[in-house]
């Protein structure tokens, strides 16, 4: 009899655990979340060109992949999306941009594609002080909509990149030494929790998910919506300087950063925004890297020679100089939708980050002397190594506390981005230079502290390393995880 009961039992569990994984397995999306998403929303599946478009990663470090992708249209759609995904046990990731590369996101496997690209509407308040943005909204499209009304705000410089992605973890751009980071500008927003339901955020409604969500925020919920302060566009136009040094010339260009900054003591004026890149163009030098130098000055037609000269003396090997209006930086930086870093195609661009305060020389050699051996292996001839050195003044004078971004104090945002035609055996090789490079650029430094933008971070990065090393900081951060995302349902982008 206890026999037969167990084995009755047994059964039973059997059949029901059968069944659901048969509906785990295949529920039929289309007809249990098809009725109740709006008509602008659509269910993709693989095998169409409109999945690849919805899926295909600038990085495929680490891809997630999707059994499905939904493109959802209003804020009942995500909620609607998340509810089913939950009722199947199903994993969901939002996407806008398609520009991360972390590799949690490889985690999700077979999951719900949240497809955020419909939501790209801008409406600007009536006063001019603020605008609202649809959560799946490019770069290109923010500031395109605000221009037309002579405004602009901080985006990333990229311009297929999504404003939400990067705003989650703080988010770098021209135009943060004036106005902040990208989240340093957000005044509220509308949030899908993990389970569902559709939360406000300010400082007087949820303050408490209001502060994660501005540096910690792809843990937390899926922008529907963001709105956030906008600027009167100033008269005045970008001066530009570009200038292309051959490899003896690494030492020379630092110290004269150095110098400028009283190495890393005082800050470049708030107009002054540095990028430079170590990449190879043969063109240039067929057996070398070499340095490409840019200077973006705001509120002038020509750079001030007090910051050319110097440069030209050190004497580049090709010079470009003009000015451009607030759009038209793009086009001298190379990230406009045309440019090969908005292009998807199929390979792997490992980033390694690490924010410092001021240049080490040495190091500075030892790194490009580093990326030189990497890339005079063909396989590795397209990837570069990324100085942006954006004006801080406005990110600086918020306090660390205000929000969850932890590296407020840093001037040089650093990383190499290791780039291949996607081949695993080559994974293991890049992560050794990745790995290395990043730890000599540390030891110089000299702080005890490794800091690692969450945006671009490879992903095995601590904890520490990336939300930062105060006890309270990651405290607040766990205790925030377990209220709002309790069954970790936000885990593919830098899990805390
Ligand atoms: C070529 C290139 C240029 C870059 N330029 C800059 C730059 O100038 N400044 C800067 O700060 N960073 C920059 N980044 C880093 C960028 O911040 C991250 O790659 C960011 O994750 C990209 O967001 P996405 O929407 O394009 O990508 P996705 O891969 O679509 O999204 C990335 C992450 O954001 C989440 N996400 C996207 N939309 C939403 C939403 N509406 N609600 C909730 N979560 C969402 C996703 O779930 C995912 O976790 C750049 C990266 C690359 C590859
Ligand atoms: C799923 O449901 C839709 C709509 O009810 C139906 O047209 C379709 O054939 C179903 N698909 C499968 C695989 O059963
Ligand atoms: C849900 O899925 C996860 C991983 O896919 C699994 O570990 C977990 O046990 C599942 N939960 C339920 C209730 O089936
Ligand atoms: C942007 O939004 C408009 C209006 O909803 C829509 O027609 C368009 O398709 C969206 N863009 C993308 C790329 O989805
Ligand atoms: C900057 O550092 C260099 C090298 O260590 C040193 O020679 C120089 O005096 C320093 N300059 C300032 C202003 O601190
Ligand atoms: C400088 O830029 C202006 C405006 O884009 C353009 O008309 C002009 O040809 C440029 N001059 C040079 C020397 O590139
Ligand atoms: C930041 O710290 C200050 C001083 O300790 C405190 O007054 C303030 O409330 C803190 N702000 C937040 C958002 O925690
Ligand atoms: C992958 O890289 C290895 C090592 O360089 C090379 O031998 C192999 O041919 C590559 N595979 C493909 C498909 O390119």
């Amino acid at each position: 009899m206890a026999r037969l009961t167990t084995s009755f039992v047994q059964s039973v569990a059997i059949a029901i655990s059968l069944l659901i994984n048969f509906s785990r397995a295949s529920p039929n999306i289309t007809a249990e979340l098809g009725p109740f998403l709006s008509s602008d929303a659509t269910i993709i599946f693989p095998g169409s060109a409109e999945f690849l478009v919805a899926t295909d990663r600038d990085n495929e470090q680490a891809p997630p992949t999707y059994a499905v992708v939904v493109e959802v249209a209003t804020e009942s759609d995500v909620q609607a999306t998340v509810r089913y995904a939950n009722r199947h046990n199903i994993s969901f990731l939002a996407t806008t941009g398609l520009h991360g590369g972390t590799s949690a996101l490889g985690n999700l496997q077979q999951g719900i594609n949240v497809r955020m690209r419909k939501m790209n509407a801008t409406t600007i308040a009536a006063d001019g002080l603020s605008a609202t943005f649809g959560g799946g909204i490019l770069s290109l499209e923010v500031r395109d909509a605000l221009w037309a009304a002579g405004k602009q705000t901080v985006t990333g410089a990229c311009e297929c990149v999504g404003l939400v992605g990067p705003l989650l973890g703080g988010g770098h751009g021209y135009l943060q030494g004036f106005y902040g980071l990208i989240s340093d500008n957000l005044i509220s927003a509308r949030v899908v929790l993990a389970n569902g339901e559709a939360v406000s955020v300010s400082a007087t409604e949820n303050s408490d998910l209001f502060w994660a969500l501005q540096g910690a925020g792809h843990n937390f919920g899926i922008l529907t919506e963001v709105t956030s302060r906008i600027y009167d566009v100033p008269s005045t136009n970008w001066a530009y300087a570009q200038y292309i040094y051959t490899h003896d010339k690494v030492e020379a260009l630092f110290s004269q950063l150095n110098t400028w900054t009283s190495n890393g003591t005082t800050s470049m004026p708030v107009e002054f925004v540095n990028k430079n890149i170590f990449a190879r163009i043969p063109g240039i030098d067929a057996d070398n890297a070499v340095i490409i130098f840019n200077i973006f000055y705001q509120g002038a037609d020509v750079v001030p020679t007090e910051y050319t000269a110097p440069l030209l003396a050190i004497g580049p090997a090709v010079t470009a100089a003009n000015a451009t209006d607030y759009p038209g930086l793009t086009l001298i930086d190379s990230t406009t939708v045309d440019s090969a870093v908005c292009q998807q195609h199929d390979a792997v661009n490992m980033m390694f980050p690490i924010s410092i305060k001021s240049y080490n020389i040495e190091a500075q050699r030892a790194a490009f002397n580093s990326f030189n051996e990497l890339t005079a292996d063909a396989t590795f001839i397209n990837s570069a190594v990324l100085f942006e050195g954006y004006s801080t003044q406005a990110v600086k004078a918020v306090p660390s506390n205000n929000t969850a971004f932890p590296h407020r104090a840093d001037n040089y945002l650093i990383t190499p981005v290791v780039s291949y035609a996607v081949n695993s055996t080559l994974d293991s090789k890049a992560i050794e230079f990745g790995d290395n490079f990043r730890q000599a650029l540390h030891e110089a430094d000299g702080s005890a502290e490794l800091h690692t933008y969450v945006n671009y971070a490879h992903g095995d990065e601590t904890l520490q390393e990336t939300y930062g090393y105060e006890a309270w900081r990651l405290a607040r951060l766990q205790t925030l995880k377990k209220k709002y995302d309790p069954d970790r349902k936000f885990s593919f982008y830098a899990p805390i």
